[in-house]
Formats: structure tokens, C-alpha cells, sequence
């Protein structure tokens, strides 16, 4: 083997890049930091719930600016634990979910869905678990807030199956009873960690004497009914539970859980250490000519996602790349292969907590921010020169908030149909017409209204143009094949059809209701969630 080989090898093999996904207020901000506390980060801590209590503090725009500032800054956190090499990817949630929440799915290489254990699997969650599942991307489930009442363990297995349709295995099991759990334990290593109370961090580990539950120390330290209860369960999952079967998890078919409390801190430890030995090192990527591996000595990544301005004074837009295939080092000239120019790298830039880090080198796995002169777009792929390397299409997500804008003063048209050509260019939101209501004005679709309220703010402030933004009351997009021109669509009086950027029909429906009704009446039509390519 070469020397770069080698080094790439060794590289993939220790890198474990992934997001933690979850419903708001389950605990991923609180995961998150304690994660990057276990992994020596330290530094770090604070910064997390900072940005949390910033993105609360939500109140008007210049709060969203900065509210973009600081979520670009932790865009991936870095850190090394037992020689592995983690990249936590930040899917952005509450208030400013978003395509790039998506999107971030696009450059992970596995999930962590956090389920706060008495409200169970919540909206947001599926939705974002959906994608995951449609990438067969492996997921892993930390159930949350085992300090504190829930749903009994069986019952929260079921509901992920019966609600994501996916089985589970735990990992670990709570000890003691629903209220006041003492711990976990540990399946594998047949050892019990328990949690102080009372002891801030406090957690003590209580390995097995003889390598099995039913051994007698425990009962001295749990107790003889909680002992009894711990046996009794672990019994019923050995006989009546699944598998571990590690190639169930890696095709996404099987979802490890474990069970814990990242504020008191228990369960926390010993779900990283498995998560990172479980989880995939990056794995080949499809492109056009087949799949290409991440040790293949050709640079090979694409653009995620762009995010602009994240510097008022300086109108910088900033590409998020993920390395997929060999070394990048900083100053390289690459291939943009959209636009087929030869790009230097000049400046290359790790986001890490508050701090921009100009980095020098990168491996698969890794996520770059790079300074966009105005070449990027989303899915856009970058490689080594005289290569031609095209990942698989980046996919289209259904928009749930639309509005029909308009600028407000038409000797600014040019203006604005600058400013929503770019802004659709960085994925903020997705472009429609409606025929019948003229060409000055769009309908916009975006997944997160959030994202709705940033265009009319970054209209005003970047192009200079003042929209009037009318809310439309759909929620529901689905692209219509076989749909024939004139002809009605039966079932859509509350809905109405307008075209996306390719001219491609599109209906929009209040709720799902409608969609189903529509689908009933005009068997003729398919109605599809994303475009047909
Ligand atoms: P998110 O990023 O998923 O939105 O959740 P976050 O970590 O911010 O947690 C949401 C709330 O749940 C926070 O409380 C947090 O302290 C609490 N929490 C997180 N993990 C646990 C846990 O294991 N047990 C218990 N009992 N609570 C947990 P908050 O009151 O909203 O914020 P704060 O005042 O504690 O900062």
C-alpha cells in the first residue's frame, strides 16, 4: 500500500461522522454537550446551551442574524474519543427547522434519535427518522430522561415499531422502577452503572462477578424486587426479543437502544462507547459510475448545504462540504464539476463551537465550510482535476409552508427576481408560478416557516427589495404525474396547481385528507411527494 493509502485507510477507519436527531426538547442540546464533555471537549461546554438560549431569545430580526451566526459556528463539532475521530453534524430544529435539517442527512453517515421516554416518538422525530430511513441510513436510539416518569421500556419498543416500523434492541435496560431508576445495565458487558443522586455527574459501574444479571451482587445493591424485575425483563428479551444482527443496523433495519439520562448523566458513558464501536466508518458513496470509496486517493465531496452572510459586514456566503473520498488539503485546486472550473481552496474553514479554525487538512467523513464566491449550489459536487465524479442526485423535500410574494415596488422586479433566483440557488426556499396570476409574483414553499420569515428579512437587507408576503393556507405539496393540462383535478376545490422551476405540475392540498380524497378520485394521477427526476 501507498503511504497516502494507508493513511486514508487509517483515517476512514477511526472516523465516525453522525446527527443527532429529535424532536425539540427531548434532549439533544443536553446529549450533545455531554457528549462533547465525555469526549475531552470541555472547552466546548456552555457553548451548546448557549446557542439554545440564543435561539429562544428569537425576537426580531437582528436576533436571527444572530441566531445564524451562532448556528453556523457548531455546523459540526469535533472531537476525539478512544482513538476515534467523531463529527457531530448539527440538524437545526425547533423554530428554524428547515431543508438544511434535511440536508444534513444527506452528509451523515448514521443517526442518533433521541426520544424523551415519557412523550415517546414525537412529530418531528418521524419526520426526520423518514429520511434517515429512505437513505438506509443506520439509526440509534438513546431514550431519554430515565430520571424522571415515562413509558414503561416494552412499551416504548413498540411504539417505535409500530410508529417508525422499525425493531429495536436495547443495548442496555433501566434498573430499579418508572420515577426512580437507579441505572442501567448493560447487556453486553453484564455490568450495572448506577447513578448517584445527588452527586452532580455522579454514576458508579458495578460489573458482574459471573458475567450474567442473575448475579447476587446486584441484588445486595438494587435489592431483592428490583433485582428480581431486572432478571424477569432481561429473560423476556433474550427469549422473546430480537436478534443483535450488526448488518440489521447498518442497512437501517434495526435500531440499537439505549437507555439514559443525558442530565444526570447516566447511561451517557457507556452509549458512546458502544455507539462509536457500532456506528459506520464512511462507507462508499454512489456516484454516476458506480460507487466510490472513501480511501480511493481522489478527492471526491459535495455541497450540503450554504449558508450566506453569516457576517453582515462582510456579504460572505459559505459552502458546507463533506469529504467523501480522499485527502483534502488546504490550497488544493479541485474540479467544480457543475460548472466544470478549476477552484483553489484557499481558505478552508472548520466551524468549532464560536470559533472559525482554518483548517489544512481533512479526511472522508469531515465537513469543511468553504468561502463561496457565488459558484456553489446545493448537491453540487467538487473533485480532483481531470476527474468527473457526479454523487447521486441530492433529493427535493416537500415544502409545508407556502406564500404567494410579491415585490412591493415594481421598478424593483430586477432586483427581486435576482434576489429569489439566489436564494432559491442556496435551497432557502423552493420557487413556484401560478400561471394564472402573472409573472409578478411567486409562490414559495419552504419546510420550516422560519425559513419564510429569513427571505422577507434577507430580501429587504441583502437586495434592498420590500416584499408583500400573503401566508396561503396549504400545507400539503404533491407533484402530479399524469396530469393533463385543462383537465380539472377532481377532489382539489380547497387546493390549487401551480409549476415548480422546471414547469413540472404541482398540487397543493390543505392537509393530508385532501391528498388522500384527490388520490381516491383520479386514479389516472399519481400524486407524488417528491419530483420525478
Ligand atoms: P433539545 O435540544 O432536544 O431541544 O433539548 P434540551 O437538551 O435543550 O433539553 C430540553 C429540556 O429537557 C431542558 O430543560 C433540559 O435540561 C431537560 N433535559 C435534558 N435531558 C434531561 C434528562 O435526562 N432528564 C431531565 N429530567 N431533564 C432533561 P429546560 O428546563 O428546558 O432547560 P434548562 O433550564 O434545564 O436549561
Amino acid at each position: 500500500m501507498s503511504e497516502m493509502a494507508t493513511e486514508l485507510h487509517s483515517e476512514v477507519q477511526r472516523r465516525r461522522t453522525f446527527a443527532i436527531i429529535s424532536h425539540p426538547d427531548a434532549g439533544k442540546t443536553t446529549l450533545t454537550e455531554k457528549l462533547l464533555l465525555y469526549g475531552g471537549a470541555i472547552r466546548l461546554a456552555g457553548t451548546v446551551k448557549a446557542r439554545k438560549a440564543a435561539k429562544h431569545a428569537v425576537s426580531d430580526w437582528m436576533e436571527i442574524e444572530k441566531q445564524r451566526g451562532i448556528s453556523v459556528t457548531s455546523s459540526v463539532l469535533q472531537f476525539d474519543y478512544d482513538g476515534f475521530r467523531v463529527n457531530i453534524l448539527d440538524t437545526p430544529g425547533h423554530q428554524d427547522f428547515s431543508e438544511d435539517t434535511y440536508r444534513t442527512l444527506m452528509a451523515t453517515d448514521s443517526a442518533v434519535m433521541v426520544i424523551d421516554v415519557a412523550k415517546g416518538v414525537e412529530d418531528q422525530t418521524k419526520k426526520l427518522f423518514h429520511v434517515c430511513r429512505q437513505r438506509g441510513i443506520p439509526i440509534f436510539t438513546f431514550v431519554n430522561k430515565l430520571d424522571r416518569h415515562g413509558k414503561s421500556p416494552f412499551e416504548l419498543m413498540e411504539e417505535i415499531e409500530n410508529v417508525l416500523g422499525i425493531r429495536s434492541y436495547p443495548m442496555n435496560w433501566p434498573v430499579g422502577v418508572d420515577g426512580n431508576y437507579k441505572g442501567v445495565y448493560n447487556r453486553r458487558l453484564a455490568q450495572v452503572e448506577l447513578f448517584e443522586k445527588g452527586g452532580a455527574h455522579g454514576q458508579w459501574v458495578m460489573p458482574s462477578t459471573v458475567g450474567t444479571v442473575d448475579d447476587p451482587a446486584f441484588a445486595d445493591i438494587l435489592g431483592v424486587d428490583a433485582h428480581r424485575a431486572l432478571c424477569d425483563d432481561i429473560e423476556l428479551l433474550d427469549m422473546a426479543g430480537d436478534e443483535f444482527d450488526i448488518d440489521k443496523v447498518l442497512r437501517g433495519e434495526l435500531t440499537p437502544m439505549f437507555f439514559g439520562s443525558a442530565l444526570t448523566n447516566f447511561g451517557v458513558r457507556p452509549f458512546l462507547e458502544e455507539f462509536l464501536k457500532l456506528a459506520p466508518k464512511p462507507l462508499a458513496r454512489k456516484t454516476a459510475d458506480g460507487p466510490i470509496d472513501p480511501t480511493n486517493e481522489d478527492f471526491s465531496a459535495f455541497v450540503f448545504k450554504i449558508q450566506a452572510n453569516m457576517n453582515p459586514t462582510h456579504r460572505d456566503r459559505i459552502a458546507f462540504i463533506r469529504v467523501c473520498s480522499g485527502k483534502f488539503t488546504r490550497g488544493m485546486s479541485v474540479k467544480h464539476v457543475p460548472s466544470g472550473k478549476s477552484i483553489k481552496l484557499a481558505q478552508p474553514q472548520q466551524f468549532m463551537a464560536q470559533e472559525r479554525v482554518i483548517i489544512d487538512e481533512a479526511y472522508p467523513g469531515d465537513v469543511i465550510g468553504l468561502f463561496d464566491p457565488g459558484v456553489f449550489g446545493i448537491g453540487d459536487t467538487i473533485c480532483s482535476e481531470g476527474k468527473n465524479v457526479h454523487f447521486a442526485d441530492f433529493p427535493v423535500f416537500p415544502p409545508e409552508h407556502f406564500a404567494r410574494v410579491q415585490a412591493k415596488d415594481t421598478m424593483k422586479r430586477k432586483q427581486f427576481v435576482k434576489g429569489m433566483t439566489q436564494l432559491t440557488q442556496e435551497g432557502a426556499v423552493q420557487v413556484f408560478r401560478q400561471p394564472e396570476i402573472g409573472v409578478e409574483s411567486f409562490v414559495v414553499g419552504a419546510v420550516g416557516v422560519l425559513q419564510l420569515e429569513v427571505l422577507e428579512y434577507r430580501l429587504k437587507n441583502e437586495y434592498g427589495v420590500d416584499i408583500s408576503m400573503h401566508h396561503l393556507p396549504y400545507s400539503v405539496a404533491r407533484w402530479l404525474d399524469g396530469y393533463q393540462e385543462g383537465k380539472p383535478v377532481k377532489g382539489l376545490d380547497s387546493g390549487v396547481i401551480i409549476r415548480d422551476i422546471q414547469d413540472r405540475p404541482v398540487a397543493l392540498f390543505r392537509n393530508e385528507w385532501s391528498v388522500r380524497w384527490a388520490t381516491e378520485q383520479n386514479p389516472h394521477i399519481q400524486f407524488l411527494l417528491v419530483p420525478e427526476r
